[in-house]
């Protein structure tokens, strides 16, 4: 089982961390959320200035939470990781070159990971309140703020991305949906809070490309359809209407995600079904696959609430399983990559 030191600053997350394998000894995330909520949305020059204040002190705590010595990481740790791709350029670089220093100071090999596969393991860590899970074939739902995918997981490092959104990601609907409706950012979680004392039948919005023949999501118009309606009715000028409101379009993104992952399960004879990334921290998502999985027969995997948002636990997971699979130690900072690339030796490659 590899030990692994592993450090995560794709986007507004600062997060370092260290697992045996798939336990966590140590996870520590220094959000920005403030910093940007101010401005609406992400910045990336304020994340990568925020991210190299922060990057020293998180990843001393992840060290001494682990109960590691500074002093001997190269003989305590068996390799050092960082999220090298996809994400805000800007902000993959002070992680990345945090990680080169640690690895020059410690003489470990430093493995590259897709923030894509770190989220896959979200669903498979385990610390003190949940065992870790052993790694098994399965449908994923990535659902976070930049990502919206379908992927059929057939082994480690074996991804195939069987359907994607084509416009907006779910958590970007979620936060644009937010900001039309006057909430701070992100909008998810407040969204999330509110629609769950709201009727989501109260307003008939559209459920885009449910029935289409394919296996991709849209959700541009539906945050169209949010902002048509609140300048025909105007703002919510109740708790009670911005409950429903919420709740409607929420139902309305719970129904999509819902119908497609159904499909994409029945289709490749999915018997788990795994719900990661931000948005799988949604309780009216989470509450209806539990629902489904009743009902179908499969086993659901919702990754913990605490592992669902950017950390580097699942980075470092991600990592250990790359150790031991003997995938070669480099780094390869893209801002953009598919996870179907993963684990492909990619030809520029830069250790
Ligand atoms: O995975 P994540 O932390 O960062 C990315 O890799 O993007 O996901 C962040 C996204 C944001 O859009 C946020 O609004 C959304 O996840 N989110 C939620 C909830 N918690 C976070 N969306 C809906 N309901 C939630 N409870
Ligand atoms: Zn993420």
């Amino acid at each position: 089982m590899a030990r692994v030191l592993a450090i995560e600053s794709s986007c507004d997350e600062t997060a370092a961390a260290v697992v045996d394998g798939l336990r966590v000894r140590s996870n520590v995330v220094a959000s920005q959320i403030e910093i940007h909520a101010q401005f609406g949305g992400v910045v990336p020059e304020l994340a990568s200035r925020h991210h190299l204040d922060a990057i020293t002190s998180v990843i001393r705590a992840a060290i001494e939470q682990a109960g590691l010595e500074p002093t001997r990481l190269g003989q305590q740790l068996d390799a050092l990781a960082v999220t090298d791709s996809p994400g805000l350029v800007g902000a993959l670089l002070v992680g990345v070159q945090a990680a080169r220093g640690l690895a020059l100071a410690t003489g470990l090999p430093l493995h590259g990971v897709h923030h894509m596969q770190g989220h896959l393991f979200s669903a498979f860590i385990g610390d003190d309140r949940r065992d870790p899970e052993p790694f098994a074939p399965h449908l994923a739902l990535l659902v976070s703020g930049g990502h919206t995918e379908l992927v059929h997981v057939r082994g480690f490092g074996d991804y195939e991305i069987l359907g994607a959104t084509r416009d907006d990601a779910a958590g970007e609907a979620f936060d644009k949906v937010g900001k039309l409706l006057g909430l701070s950012y992100p909008g998810g979680p407040i969204i999330d809070k509110l629609a769950a004392a709201g009727n989501p039948s109260a307003v008939a919005f559209p459920r885009a490309m449910i029935n289409s023949n394919d296996l991709d999501f849209s959700f541009a118009g539906l945050k169209t359809a949010v902002a048509v309606h609140l300048e025909r009715e105007g703002q919510p000028n109740s708790r009670a209407q911005l409950e429903d409101l919420c709740a409607s379009f929420q139902a309305a993104v719970v129904d999509v995600l819902v119908a497609k992952t159904c499909t994409a399960r029945r289709a490749r004879g999915c018997d788990r079904v795994h719900l990661v990334g931000g948005v799988a921290a949604n309780a009216g998502l989470r509450a209806r696959f539990e629902q489904v999985a009743a009902s179908e027969g499969f086993r659901l995997v919702a990754a913990p609430l605490r592992y669902c948002g950017d950390n580097a636990a699942m980075i470092a997971a991600a990592a250990a399983a790359q150790v031991e699979a003997g995938w070669t130690a480099r780094v390869d900072v893209q801002s953009s990559l598919a996870i179907d690339e993963v684990g492909q030796e990619p030809e520029a490659a830069v250790t």
